[in-house]
């Protein structure tokens, strides 16, 4: 791999993803790793992220001059930069000149490794308040900025190289060709990290692990359990069973594209339950929100151990005869890479995210999770999806809640409800799709608030019906989201059409409230 040394900027991922699209494979390790240790993994390369520190902090991260001297090619940016040039005998002077976002760079294109062939004058974005001043013995200086003498260096003999400014960033011209660049023409690594290949290695890896072993996946619809579902269906076939538990609380045509769409492109094993009427019976009377997460979550456990109990004891005798004790043994959970970078795992697979849906699996079940997405990004786990035939629409699938519509009714869910509010939601998604803006938008919740009335006059009649709310938001992680600036002739089709399509609605409000002090959902 390709190994970008996190020395503690939320700048590491960034630098991780650029690598993969320019299909290399990337791993995040972080700073504190030995060097022995990183150079044990045989890295193509190596990369230095940027960092919140100065060289000169009391705390600053230290760059072991191993990780600069083995031979392997290293490219520094940022705070990476000024580490190695320190480590390699430059200078780093503290100029008091802070240079942050948007700069001018003056680049030597001329037998330049980095930027051949780019223009003299780049905007790059900045950040930092140290500069290199002297470049290490041996390395040419081939950028400047006003506030950077040395922005770049070079040194071909021994492939390393290092840039000031942040080239992961968009904002930097040309940023990603000099990433481009570093991993062609200086480490000279193939580009062999692409979607049909990563199948295949993934595809590979999940068959050396699971074996002749059976494995069961808990199936939810969306875009990370049916990615993974489908990759493990491509590696062992029917040795994978999956359960999709139907809670009632779906949105329209979303069972549908499970049961029959998912199904017909990947030819999975898929066990349905149908557990509208026990969801509906252990809601009925619930209007807290907080209530109904905990009586949703407790029934999805108990309903999931249940089927899971069934599977198993399906596939005893011959196979448990077969394969040991457990007749099913694995469990396929969708975990991603930044979740793995995240909880400190980014290193091996000792220690695994326990994720929410996981939880509360019975004990004498005893499943291995396999979680054959745990070395990719979003991006990527949507390309192998679309490599492995798995509908577009699970593909591209916006974010859903796992209690699903039931907290986006608010007070009591109710069959009727549910209906309501499932042909207000189609209308609304339908008009959005239609539109062009499903990828401009995070996702867009449709809520119905049951215990509202209000009067509304429809042909010769007054009405007395519900509102709905439009909850359109925009937002990189969910932590933080603004309302979308939906186009007004969207807005005005959707309100006619739900207001006319839908009996028991008669008026249509849009939430205009940032997260925070909103939340994107109602409830
Ligand atoms: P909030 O409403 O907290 O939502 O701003 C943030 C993101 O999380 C989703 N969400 C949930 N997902 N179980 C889930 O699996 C839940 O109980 C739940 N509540 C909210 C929400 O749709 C948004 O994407």
């Amino acid at each position: 791999p390709v190994l970008v040394v996190d020395f503690g900027a939320q700048y590491a991922q960034l630098i991780a993803r650029r690598v993969r699209e320019a299909d290399v494979y990337s791993e995040i390790v972080p700073h504190t790793m030995p060097a022995a240790e990183m150079l044990s993994r045989e890295p193509a390369a190596i990369i230095l992220s940027g960092g919140p520190s100065s060289v000169y902090a009391e705390d600053a991260p230290v760059l072991e001059e191993a990780v600069v001297t083995s031979g392997v090619p290293v490219l520094g940016i940022c705070y990476g930069f000024q580490a190695m040039s320190q480590v390699l005998g430059g200078e780093v002077a503290r100029t008091g000149q802070r240079e942050y976002g948007q700069t001018r760079a003056s680049v030597s294109g001329e037998g330049s490794t980095l930027f051949e062939g780019q223009p003299p004058e780049q905007v790059v974005w900045m950040s930092h308040g140290d500069a290199v001043s002297v470049a290490p013995a041996g390395a040419r200086v081939t950028a400047h900025s006003p506030g950077a003498p040395v922005a770049a260096f070079e040194d071909d003999e021994r492939r390393l190289y290092g840039v000031q400014w942040h080239p992961e960033v968009l904002h930097s011209d040309h940023g990603q060709q000099v990433l481009v660049n570093f991993l062609r023409r200086g480490a000279r690594v193939d580009p062999t990290w692409t979607s049909g290949n990563v199948v295949e290695q993934l595809v590979e890896a999940v068959r050396a692990q699971v074996g002749e072993d059976r494995v069961i996946c808990g199936l939810s619809g969306g875009v990370d359990s049916s990615v993974a579902a489908a990759l493990v269906q491509r590696a062992v076939g029917d040795q994978l069973t999956c359960v999709f538990v139907d809670h009632g609380l779906l949105r329209e045509g979303e069972a549908e594209q499970v049961e029959q769409d998912f199904v017909e492109a990947t030819g999975v094993d898929l066990v349905v339950v149908d557990a509208r009427e026990r969801f509906l019976t252990a809601l009925a009377g619930v209007s807290d929100p907080e209530e109904k997460r905990k009586i949703i979550g407790r029934e999805f456990i108990r309903v999931f151990e249940q089927a899971a109990r069934d599977v198993v004891s399906a596939h005893e005798g011959a196979d448990a005869q077969a394969h040991g004790d457990h007749p099913v043994k694995w469990l396929v959970q969708g975990t991603l890479y930044p979740d793995v970078v995240e909880s400190g795992g980014g290193a091996g697979t000792a220690s695994i995210k326990s994720h929410h849906n996981v939880g509360g699996l019975p004990d004498d079940l005893q499943f291995q999770l396999i979680e054959p997405l745990r070395t990719l990004f979003k991006d990527e786990v949507r390309q192998v999806g679309l490599e492995l035939g798995v509908p577009e629409g699970i593909v591209w699938r916006q974010p859903f809640p796992g209690p699903g519509l039931g907290i986006r009714i608010v007070g009591e869910v109710t069959a009727g409800r549910l209906e309501v509010l499932r042909r207000a939601d189609a209308i609304a998604r339908a008009e959005l799709t239609a539109a062009g803006l499903d990828r401009d938008i995070w996702q867009c919740p449709v809520v119905l608030l049951a215990d509202v009335r209000s009067v509304g006059v429809q042909g010769d009649g007054r009405t007395y019906g519900h509102p709905v709310v439009l909850r359109p938001v925009s937002s990189e992680d969910a932590m933080t989201a603004d309302w979308t600036r939906v186009p007004y002739d969207v807005l005005a089709r959707i309100s006619s059409r739900i207001t006319n399509e839908v009996e028991e609605i008669n008026r249509v409000v849009l939430d205009v409230t940032s997260k925070p002090p909103g939340t994107i959902e109602w409830e």
